[in-house]
């Protein structure tokens, strides 16, 4: 039986070899490869500045607070997406605002987004999920129109495009996450870009506990003053060293994915028990997402694809307004949010990395129609 991981990140000696260098160096915070990392990526965005984090919810939680969101305000995000967006408007005192999905992308339905629109709102975060493009045409001419704050979730969309401009670009700022299953992956980590400099100004500030000055622009060591409440949010320079390999390689890697992708598109097409979208060369497939009919058992299409050696996840089991924490909270209930429900309910994540083969993408494709025939 083949056994297919779910995901493999794009990692290679000469990467291992940079991490050792930075730990024998003993500078393992404020070296070379976290701005490195920031300037190849800068370049592969078309973003003017960006700044490395501990992670994409420290990324979203900081572009929050730089946005000036707090008590009182309301920012809209899709109710299908990790729950990290939505914690990180509620870090700030802020309230997430859910809208509903579209059913077979998965992103925020912007027709239902401007119907949430009050005098309370402050912003909107949309999420490309699993690298697919939302509407950014549709969603910036609210923001502009509406006075409103963008920032974009981009975990899952490092090479991710609308209109020839890299997503992230769009509003205020967009946040990336180098989680180990991400396109580029660091450990823990992420990264914030934006075209303003006051925003990363900002950025950098509060990651490093609001301190005036870092390190090498320091009259005297140790010498600083503390203007504002700040986080510890910084990524370790071994961390980064690790991402800036994958970087330099990744418009071959993203290549292969789009490939991927192409071939699970071509060979699925066919199959009447799934809502696929087309191909899309915008979309940097973080994920492959398939969505099952209504009458097919997602469930036990799940485990027949691991019982059959293929690593398979869902994204995500419960749309964020139906977790515990919120749904408590904020008094929501099953029927408020019908198309994440759906797709919650009947999303499956295929791989799609660089390091599968044509053949292991038609043994996944063989045993997914075997499943949707049991
Ligand atoms: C849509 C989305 N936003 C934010 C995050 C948080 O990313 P991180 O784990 O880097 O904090 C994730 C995590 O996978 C995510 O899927």
């Amino acid at each position: 039986m083949k056994n297919i991981s779910f995901s493999s990140p794009d990692i290679i000696n000469e990467d291992i070899q940079a991490v050792i260098e930075v730990i024998k160096s003993g500078w393992l915070i404020h070296g070379k490869y976290s701005k490195t990392l920031e300037e190849l990526f800068c370049e592969f965005t078309g973003a003017n500045y960006a700044a490395t984090v501990s992670n994409c919810t420290a990324g979203l939680h900081l572009s929050c607070l730089s946005a000036g969101f707090g008590k009182g305000d309301e920012v809209i995000i899709p109710a299908q997406t990790h729950t990290a967006t939505a914690h990180a408007i509620e870090y700030t005192g802020a309230k997430p605002i859910f809208a509903d999905v579209d059913t077979i992308s998965g992103n925020i339905c912007v027709d239902d987004l401007e119907s949430k629109l009050t005098e309370k709102t402050k912003g909107i975060i949309p999420v490309h999920m699993a690298g697919y493009p939302c509407d950014m045409e549709r969603i910036k001419k609210i923001s502009i129109n509406n006075n409103l704050i963008l920032i974009e979730d981009c975990a899952h969309s490092i090479g991710t495009t609308f209109d020839n401009k890299h997503v992230g670009t769009f509003g205020q700022a967009g946040c990336f996450s180098f989680y180990p299953t991400k396109q580029i992956t660091t450990g823990e980590g992420g990264i914030v870009i934006t075209n303003e400099k006051i925003f990363i100004e900002k950025i950098n500030k509060l990651k490093a506990f609001g301190i005036d000055a870092p390190p090498k622009q320091r009259s005297m060591p140790g010498l600083y003053d503390v203007k504002e409440l700040g986080y510890n949010y910084r990524m370790t320079d071994f961390q980064a060293a690790l991402g800036v390999g994958q970087m330099k390689r990744y418009s071959t890697n993203l290549q292969i994915r789009k490939k991927n992708a192409k071939l699970y598109c071509d060979l699925l097409k066919n199959e009447d028990k799934i809502l696929l979208n087309n191909f899309h060369d915008d979309c940097s497939y973080f994920l492959y997402q398939i969505v099952l009919s209504h009458d097919v058992n997602r469930d036990q299409v799940l485990l027949y694809l691991k019982e059959n050696g293929i690593g398979v996840s869902i994204h995500y089991a419960n749309p964020v307004p139906l977790m515990s924490y919120y749904k408590n909270k904020y008094g929501y209930s099953k029927g408020n949010f019908i198309n994440a429900e759906y797709y919650s309910n009947k999303n499956i994540s295929l791989p799609v990395h660089a390091k599968l083969s044509n053949e292991d993408i038609k043994y996944i494709c063989r045993v997914i129609s075997a499943a949707l025939r049991l």
